[in-house]
């Protein structure tokens, strides 16, 4: 149970990776443990898709950097101060990672997208806890309605893009511990 706690307190995000590809068969070890996660009425609403085909990464790479170009984006970026990240050319939304698991889950289920982040969050610890990285792909989920990304990423008929990771060799040694401020707690007793 100690090192559970060690895993928790150690995973961070990772926006470097090396070259070697993550085996078909610990990806989809990651995946039986992320379906451990709880889901309302175990309904289990997920699906998971799994890419490593690097011309399917870079196609989905080039529609996100032009929805990041508009300039609606533009603005909430600039807020955030990550324009000049994102506008770098050299800039890709998977940091290089071999791999890409998306989690789409069932539209007409109503909490679809709690679970489908339950599942996530089991991924990226079961990762962490054997040596891999991971990072949410927050800006690939924006672009979810895209018919072109849908076609890539084979999203199953009623589903719909609800989370995504990418997964590979941390190319360096992990960050220190996560920073996070106090929580803020409010108790009704
Ligand atoms: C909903 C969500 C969206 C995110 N989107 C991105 C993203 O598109 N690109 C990225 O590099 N990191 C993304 N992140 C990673 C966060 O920046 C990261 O979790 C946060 O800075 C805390 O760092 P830590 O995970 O190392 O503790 C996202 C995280 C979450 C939870």
């Amino acid at each position: 149970m100690a090192e559970f706690f060690e895993v928790l307190k150690t995973r961070r995000t990772v926006r470097a990776y090396t070259d070697q590809p993550v085996q078909q068969e610990e990806l989809h070890d990651l995946i039986r443990m992320a379906v451990l996660a709880p889901s309302g009425m175990n309904a289990q609403p997920w699906a998971f898709t799994v890419v490593t085909k690097q011309d399917v990464l870079r196609k989905l790479n080039g529609i996100v950097k032009d929805f990041l170009r508009t300039p609606a984006i533009q603005q909430v970026m600039q807020s955030y101060g990550m324009a000049d990240r994102i506008n770098h050319p050299d800039y890709s939304i998977f940091y290089n990672a071999p791999a890409l698991v998306v989690i789409s889950g069932d539209k007409s289920n109503p909490v679809a997208m709690a679970d489908c982040h339950l599942a996530a969050e089991n991924l990226f610890l079961a990762a962490h806890a054997r040596g891999l990285g991971t990072c949410y792909m927050g800006f690939l989920t924006m672009v979810r309605d895209n018919p072109t990304v849908k076609d890539l990423l084979g999203i199953p008929e009623g589903h719909e893009m609800m989370a995504a990771a990418i997964v590979g060799h941390p190319a360096g040694p992990p960050d220190g511990p996560p920073k996070r401020n106090p929580p803020r707690v409010e108790w009704v007793r």
